[in-house]
């Protein structure tokens, strides 16, 4: 497993990103703390091949409860990634499986 964050950093910064490597491939993956619980996501908008936060690690929306892409405005609710509206909505953000141990952070897959 990789570790891949700090829970008392997420709570600090709301948001954290990470890559993934897979073989030579690499793309990224984002942290996001949401009603007292961590959940991770592919930084990957379901419309386009392109990341949520165009790099500023910024996914919240104004509200402070949906994500969104800032690309086209698709918003994602950010406890399942189901995407609620915009371009893409019907589609859901590919869920990352985490796995804490004491502060650690890893990706489990
Ligand atoms: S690329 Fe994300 S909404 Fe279009």
């Amino acid at each position: 497993m990789k570790k891949i964050g700090s829970l008392s950093e997420l709570k600090q910064r709301k948001s954290l990103k990470f890559p993934i490597k897979q073989g030579k491939w690499e793309s990224e993956g984002f942290l996001i703390w949401f009603e007292g619980k961590p959940y991770a996501y592919k930084n990957e908008c379901q419309h386009l091949h392109v990341t949520l936060d165009m790099d500023d690690n910024d996914f919240f929306a104004i509200d402070g409860t949906l994500l969104c892409c800032k690309t086209h405005g698709a918003l994602y609710q950010a406890d399942t990634g189901y995407c609620v509206g915009g371009p893409c909505a019907g589609e859901t953000l590919k869920k990352l499986k985490i796995e804490m141990k004491g502060d650690a952070i890893y990706l489990a897959e």
